[in-house]
């Protein structure tokens, strides 16, 4: 996600930025955590995030008013234009394809939020005349039912919700499919280490005398956090702060139970441990989203604010082999967007009735989509079950480099 600066197209169309203050905090959260804290003692900041972004009719991904998108608090690259979710489209159908084309073939789509990339991945099928399509089923997964019920009439209003299944993936390996999540895994509780010459310690969430959440520094809760990291060869600086996600391993494994054969596909803004623990980064990569500004206090706007954390690519990879997933290829959101076809932004603008805002729109989202700064330098990480070895998906491709030295 990037934050989105209220321009469609600079010097085009201009909003004025909204007040990230206004959005307050959900009162009742606030006083549930604190209950929480008086009662047990300081939790852990993985407890804290878990609620405030997940607590039933509270979290900030529990409300039914949007969070990604121009009216919410960012942009994902699938809200930025539909060509990303065409894009991805065009890596499932390789899959697919190498599969020798099962029948039916379901994609599921943890945390699917407004239902953009669906909507983009199906809409860009069609577009094709992709002979996935007719076998294509899609299920969006989320924690909210009402974003889910807003995500299937946002499909029907543009005549694509048919492919769209409402039950459950089966607990057990049944399906051929793929599984494809953008930016899930930055929203997974996160704990906080701290780097002390006596090994890491972690910092909890207690009260201050008036009330209000401060971090606590405590024992770790857990030896998995000092593991993590030494696994990872990271040894912290002393009062360097880094987050650890511990639930990477859980969720991977249940997004992907259900797939028999297929690909799994992950984007997300993710580094390797020696950079995302390094000494560059000594407040660690902890960011708070509302009304698309960037805050580093997760304590404030309580259930009002995005808290996301950039991913670790090694833990990612780790937990993928312990779920019995395949590395297919790694590449970033920019390279996979070049690699699905340079036919691909024409399409948008020889659609009957394309007009110079359309053409605007597009062009501003490639800005972002191909930039490695922004959303372009997202990380694609693929992974596959039973794929058949040496199977060619164009989709992962790296774009060629000029040779060292060459003009
Ligand atoms: C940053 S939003 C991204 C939404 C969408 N994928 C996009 O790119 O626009 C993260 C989404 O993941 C969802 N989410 C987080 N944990 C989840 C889980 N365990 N299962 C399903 N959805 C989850 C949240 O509800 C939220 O909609």
């Amino acid at each position: 996600m990037t934050p989105d600066p209220g321009r469609a197209v600079p010097g085009y169309r201009v909003e004025p930025l909204r007040d990230p203050e206004a959005v307050g905090e959900d009162e009742a959260l606030v006083e549930a955590l604190r209950e929480q804290i008086r009662r047990d003692g300081p939790i852990t900041f993985a407890q804290f995030m878990a609620r405030v972004l997940y607590e039933p009719g509270h979290g900030y991904y529990r409300r039914v008013e949007p969070g990604p998108g121009p009216a919410g608090d960012f942009i994902t690259a699938p809200e930025a234009h539909p060509i990303f979710g065409a894009a991805a489209g065009r890596l499932v159908a390789q899959a697919w394809e190498a599969l020798g084309r099962p029948a039916p073939f379901t994609v599921t789509e943890p945390g699917a939020g407004t239902g953009a990339l669906a909507a983009g991945l199906v809409a860009g099928l069609r577009d094709d005349g992709s002979p996935l399509l007719p076998v294509l089923r899609y299920r969006p997964v989320e924690v909210e039912e009402a974003r889910l019920q807003a995500l299937r009439a946002r499909l029907a209003a543009d005549g694509l919700d048919d492919v769209l299944v409402d039950a459950p993936a089966p607990a057990a390996p049944r399906e051929a499919g793929a599984v494809i999540a953008n930016e899930v895994l930055d929203a997974l509780p996160v704990h906080r280490v701290v780097g002390r010459a006596g090994g890491p310690r972690e910092l909890l969430v207690g009260l201050d005398a008036q009330g209000d959440f401060r971090s606590v520094e405590a024992e770790p809760s857990t030896p998995e956090l000092a593991a993590r990291l030494e696994a990872e060869g990271v040894t912290l600086a002393d009062g360097q702060v880094t987050e650890v996600c511990l639930a990477v391993d859980a969720w991977l494994e249940s997004a992907t139970r259900h797939l028999a054969r297929g690909i799994v596909v992950l984007i997300d803004y993710a580094d390797e441990p020696a950079a995302l623990h390094g000494p560059a980064r000594p407040t660690g990569t902890l960011r708070a989203f509302a009304r698309h500004a960037v805050g580093a206090d997760p304590f404030r706007h309580v259930g009002r604010q995005d808290l996301t954390a950039t991913v670790d690519l090694a833990a990612v990879r780790s937990a993928a082999a312990r779920a019995g997933l395949t590395p297919l290829g790694e590449t970033t959101a920019a390279e996979l967007m070049a690699a699905a076809g340079d036919d691909l932004p024409g399409r948008y603008l020889r659609r009957p009735g394309a007009s110079l805002q359309d053409a605007l729109t597009l062009r501003s989202a490639l800005a972002r989509l191909l930039d490695p700064r922004g959303l372009g330098g997202f990380r694609v990480l693929a992974f596959g079950r039973e794929m058949p070895s040496g199977a060619q998906l164009g989709g992962l491709r790296r774009l060629r480099r000029p040779r060292e030295g060459a003009i």
